[in-house]
């Protein structure tokens, strides 16, 4: 079947975007995140092309993959990769502020979630553990700099060492992973640190950028909570491969799941997967109580159009261990399958020598 032309250069974004949602995704990828942007009612795709993307973006290819979304409904495979554009500083896509990929780190991935509380540290600290239990390198970058928890939950204190000119050597947990956190670089532990935007994307910058990773497989990073100013300032300032989104069963019914989800693509990033957390208490006889009302597993699928990588169990072994520093301790099922489908899903990692 010919492709239609049902998406032409001289329509509004804001006018494909209300129409096929999803082209917010293909606009970003392209480089054009503004699609969600007050300009993008007024501005055409040709203009938008033109302006953001300073005549890099091939046309031919945008129209196409967007009217493969018109016909068929679907995102068309082969999109350009989330953050392709990048340090070309092409449109609201790749903000000028982004750090430039580091050598050796093989993809970054983001840990987020609508509200606080919901255990987004916890499975930042946990997804980390599983996969440095499986042989992979990991580090973990707290992105929480106003909260961070990350430092007591695996119990390092270290303060971070100066290697050479204006470089950190991260300090690592018991289990061997890197960590850094403005935890560690605080006087106090119960410091309180007020950031202003730019100050926070320039600390998130040089955690990445200037801090001594060594080679990893995979950056964790622990984003703050929320849909607001705080996740995006981290997410724009980092080259971000993939975002696990964490939530609880009660939290699809305040929409704060449908609010991550569209931010994530607004940025042109890939939802990995959704975890639910606090999803139920296994009694002593074996039953399982759904404290937070009945998993949502099903429904957090569709609005995320992407799979549900665990239920998690409140656990009190997990409130000990994490409260403890002892987190590299945990073991369950759920969370081997956590980790088992992580691996499953996690980008193809790009063997360090090739960036
Ligand atoms: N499945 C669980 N079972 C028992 N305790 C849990 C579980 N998940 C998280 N907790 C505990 O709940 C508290 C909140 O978890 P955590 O700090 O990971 O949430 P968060 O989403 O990162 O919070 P914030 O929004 O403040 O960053 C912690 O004390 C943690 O140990
Ligand atoms: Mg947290």
């Amino acid at each position: 079947m010919a492709q239609s032309t049902l998406i032409t250069v001289d329509m509004t974004i804001a006018s494909v975007v209300d129409r096929w949602p999803d082209a917010a995704r293909i606009f970003a990828r392209y480089g054009l995140s503004c699609a969600s942007c007050s300009i993008s009612k007024s501005e055409t795709i040709a203009a938008g092309a033109a302006g953001h993307g300073g005549g890099r973006i091939d046309m031919n290819e945008l129209m196409r993959d967007l009217n493969t979304l018109a016909d068929t409904g679907k995102l068309p495979a082969n999109l350009p990769a989330a953050n392709a554009t990048a340090g070309a500083g092409a449109g609201m896509g790749a903000p000028k502020g982004m750090a430039a990929p580091q050598t050796g780190i093989g993809s970054v991935i983001a840990v987020m979630s609508g509200k606080g509380g919901v255990g987004k540290s916890l499975v930042a600290g946990l997804l980390a553990v599983g996969l440095k239990r499986r042989g992979m390198s990991v580090g973990i970058l707290d992105g929480d700099i106003t909260g961070p928890s990350i430092p007591r939950m695996f119990g390092v204190r270290e303060k971070p060492a100066v290697a050479g000119a204006q470089r950190l050597m991260p300090p690592k947990s018991r289990g061997g992973i890197p960590i850094m956190s403005m935890n560690l670089l605080l006087p106090g532990e119960e410091e309180a640190v007020i950031w202003r935007g730019p100050m926070v994307s320039g600390a998130i910058r040089q955690f990445y950028s200037d801090v001594e990773w060594g080679t990893l497989d995979h950056l964790i990073v622990d984003l703050p909570p929320g849909t607001s100013d705080a996740p995006l300032t981290v997410m724009q300032a980092l080259p971000i491969a993939g975002v696990v989104l964490v939530t609880t069963p009660q939290a699809l019914a305040t929409m704060v799941v449908t609010k991550a989800v569209r931010l994530v693509k607004q940025l042109g990033g890939d939802i990995l997967g959704i975890v639910e957390n606090m999803s139920y208490v296994s009694a002593p006889d074996g039953s399982r109580m759904e404290v937070f009302g009945p998993s949502q597993g099903l429904k957090l699928v569709i609005a995320s159009n992407a799979p549900l990588l665990a239920k998690i169990p409140i656990d009190p072994e997990i409130a000990h261990l994490a409260d403890t520093g002892m987190i590299e301790d945990y073991t369950s099922p759920e969370f081997d399958e956590l980790v088992a489908n992580f691996i499953a899903v996690a980008p193809a990692l790009v063997p360090a020598a090739a960036h």
